[in-house]
């Protein structure tokens, strides 16, 4: 009988984002651990040949596990079998609840969510981007946040990676397949979570390039947003895992602090945008995803759903 605690965190590491929302991890629950696996079958051939962006939403997954666990005592081996590539993880709680841990944190788990449309003129706060960076950081990977004079640079990446990838019918099979997933999958994007296109400073992934999107937008062109990439210095599959780690902490973080929040990675995923947004970076390194914050326009962005804990959730 698996340990009701790990069983806990496993399933609230379910509302972890993930590329394209594949939620491409699985999880095993036993009497003193919890194991997180890649779930390979979910990987995206075109938009992931590497399992980077794989990888890094299961390092997503795992920091909600471990918040989900905030106030008792446990620790994380990394791929602790080498026979087994696709165990990244193990999670082993070491004693009993001591304190009530980063309840903000935790309670941020269920009200995040990707907001796509633009942010608000109001910019953050130079306190707050210190915490955001604090939190990235304590988990392994750097943040970079990109300076006012270099958001142009970003600007043209994203441009090109889209250009890039909608050139490519096998992107665009890709595309469609995950934006148009049936309502019983519990995956993939729905268009309603799309804004409609509207000109901002960065420009955001197409994911409706045939029209569909639903999302109304507010009316401002997220001019007051923070755009920051978070990178490491090396490219392992340890790496990857640490960057989804610090992507998670950031992300909790600012929802705890009523900000809204958008992973890009378009721009990480050609090796051309890749390294334009790795000349950014103020000491080499490699980018690993770049992200948006600010503040939303009022309303909530819609809910996108989940697999069921039956579907990614093993007792042992
Ligand atoms: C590694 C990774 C890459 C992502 N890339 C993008 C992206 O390029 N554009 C985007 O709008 N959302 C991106 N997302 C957000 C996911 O699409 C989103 O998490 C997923 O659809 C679930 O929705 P939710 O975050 O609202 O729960 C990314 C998320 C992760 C973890």
């Amino acid at each position: 009988m698996g340990d009701t605690r790990l069983r806990e965190a496993a399933e609230l590491a379910i509302y972890a984002p993930s590329i394209f929302n594949t939620q491409p991890w699985q999880w095993t629950v036993r009497a003193d651990t919890l194991e997180l696996r890649a779930d390979r079958t979910r990987q995206l051939p075109v938009v992931d040949p590497d399992r980077r962006l794989l990888t890094l939403s299961c390092g997503v997954a795992l920091h909600h596990a471990v918040t989900a666990l905030s106030g008792t005592p446990y620790e994380v081996e990394f791929m602790p079998a080498a026979a087994e590539p696709d165990l990244l993880a193990v999670v082993r709680i070491t004693g009993e609840r001591q304190t009530a841990g980063d309840a903000a944190s935790r309670d941020a788990i269920r009200k995040r969510r990707t907001d796509r449309r633009p942010f608000l003129r109001a910019p953050i706060d130079q306190d707050l981007v210190a915490i955001l960076t604090s939190v990235c950081e304590r988990q392994g990977a750097l943040l970079h946040v990109v300076r006012w004079d270099h958001v142009d640079v970003l600007a043209l990446a994203a441009v090109r990676a889209g250009a890039l990838q909608l050139s490519n019918p096998d992107y665009r099979a890709e595309l469609a397949d995950w934006t148009h997933r049936p309502p019983w999958s519990g995956d993939g994007i729905p268009l309603e979570t799309v804004p409609k296109a509207v000109p901002r400073r960065v420009p955001v992934r197409e994911f409706a390039p045939l029209g569909g999107a639903g999302l109304t937008t507010g009316p401002d062109n997220d001019w007051g947003a923070l755009y920051a990439i978070l990178y490491t210095a090396t490219d392992t599959v340890h790496a990857w895992l640490t960057a989804g780690m610090s992507l998670s902490a950031l992300l909790l973080a600012a929802t705890a602090r009523g900000l809204g929040s958008a992973p890009i990675s378009d721009v990480t995923e050609a090796a051309t945008t890749r390294e334009q947004l790795r000349r950014l970076l103020p000491a080499g390194g490699f980018p690993q995803i770049a992200v948006r914050v600010g503040y939303p326009p009022v309303g909530e962005p819609p809910w996108t759903p989940r697999r069921l804990p039956s579907e990614v959730i093993t007792d042992a």
